[in-house]
């Protein structure tokens, strides 16, 4: 049951009141369902005198409210064995939604922090049930860039100075064309460029992302990073004419140049805290198309490719507009539904996905 006094109460802003504002969010609960890192909060009763938050919930399931509680009325296990034993379940770890019914099958509905709980009590004020999924070691967003970014920016250099091809059976002088010097001042501008926009430019909306991403998205880039330097900086490595390496370097510079306007316009749509939610972006190429960011990625690395020309660079170049024509999609959607047109709301405008004119 959830009581709660009007959000204009005064008494809301003493310091009792914030004091009491953990203590008070007292939940006599059962864990009933032990699943892996899923488990499901029944009934909860929250004896609680103002409206209390999603973040309050995630705050007692950190501080082991739950658990005092629930040992009293669980089964013999020890207090130790239980999952919520050890204090490591903080907010950014927990994954709570509201439980699917039998049956369903679309995704089950996210509680969000800022929102009440009485918010999802759905007319039933004195019942919720909410399943909490824990979501793993989390590290920043920042801190997951930085390392996908700073394995490229090293290995590519690594092929170029040193003899590393010799480890391959490849003897003797390495002679270095022109193109594969442009093309390591090229590759290095362009990940010393996405490590200074994570730490400057992004306004992530969440802070934190699993440890598990870290592993997955350094393999990715890291392998790929050494498969395209390993070819472009190979002693048997063909380079192509003046002219296209000139178009291709040309092209991709203006494309990073524009990809990083597009990084300012994106970082304007929210406040320095990273508030503000997501914004119809507006100006410059986003005028056409709702992903252009991801359009001016994908354009600078077929500059880097028709200048550099190795089936490594167009594998890559495959991979990676896959993966953002999907993110891009994903993207696209959500501003479309936030943005229906309906009760006030503006409607997204007409664009494009990510590569105009064909999606
Ligand atoms: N080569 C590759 O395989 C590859 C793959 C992906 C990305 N990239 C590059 O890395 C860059 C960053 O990738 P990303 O996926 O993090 O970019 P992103 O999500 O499109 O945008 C970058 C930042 O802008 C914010 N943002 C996006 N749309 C917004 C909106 N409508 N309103 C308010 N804020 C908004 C994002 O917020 P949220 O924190 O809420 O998302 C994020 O902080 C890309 O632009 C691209 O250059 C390369």
């Amino acid at each position: 049951m959830i009581r709660s006094t009007p959000l204009d109460d005064p008494s809301r802003n003493t310091s009792a009141y914030r004091m009491g504002r953990h203590a008070l969010l007292v939940i006599c609960s059962c864990l009933v369902h032990f699943f892996s890192s899923s488990f499901e909060f029944k009934n909860l009763f929250l004896g609680v005198r103002f409206q209390a938050t999603v973040s309050d919930l995630q705050e007692a399931i950190h501080g082991r409210i739950l658990l005092k509680l629930n040992y009293v009325c669980d089964d013999n296990r020890p207090y130790d064995s239980s999952p919520f034993a050890v204090k490591k379940y903080y907010p950014s770890r927990q994954r709570l939604t509201l439980p699917l019914q039998a049956g369903s099958q679309g995704k089950p509905i996210v509680l969000v922090p800022k929102s009440k709980l009485a918010d999802y009590c759905n007319g039933n004020a004195n019942n919720l049930t909410v399943v909490f999924k824990d979501l793993g070691i989390q590290v920043s967003y920042s801190t997951l860039f930085f390392w996908e970014y700073l394995g490229p920016l090293i290995i590519y250099p690594i092929c170029y100075y040193f003899p590393v091809y010799k480890y391959f059976g490849y003897e003797g002088e390495r002679v270095v064309y022109p193109v594969q010097t442009y093309a390591l001042y090229y590759w290095c501008f362009h990940y010393f460029k996405r490590i200074t926009e994570t730490f400057f430019i992004h306004r992530f909306s969440h802070a934190t992302s699993p440890l598990s991403n870290v592993f997955r998205n350094c393999a990715y880039y890291w392998t790929f990073g050494t498969y395209i330097a390993y070819h472009v900086n190979h002693p048997l490595y063909t380079p192509v004419g003046d002219l296209q390496m000139k178009i291709g370097f040309t092209f991709g510079l203006i494309c990073q140049i524009s990809n990083l306007y597009c990084h300012l316009i994106l970082r304007n749509l929210r406040s320095p805290s990273g508030n503000g939610g997501y914004q119809i972006p507006g100006g410059f190429l986003f005028n056409i198309v709702t992903c252009a960011n991801y359009t001016t990625e994908i354009y600078q690395w077929l500059g880097f490719n028709i200048a550099t020309q190795t089936i490594a660079g167009y594998v890559f170049l495959i991979v990676a507009s896959l993966i953002m024509t999907n993110w891009a999609f994903a993207k696209h959607w959500r501003l479309k539904k936030l943005f229906d047109g309906k009760e006030g709301r503006p409607r997204y405008p007409r664009r494009w996905v990510i590569l105009p004119p064909f999606i």
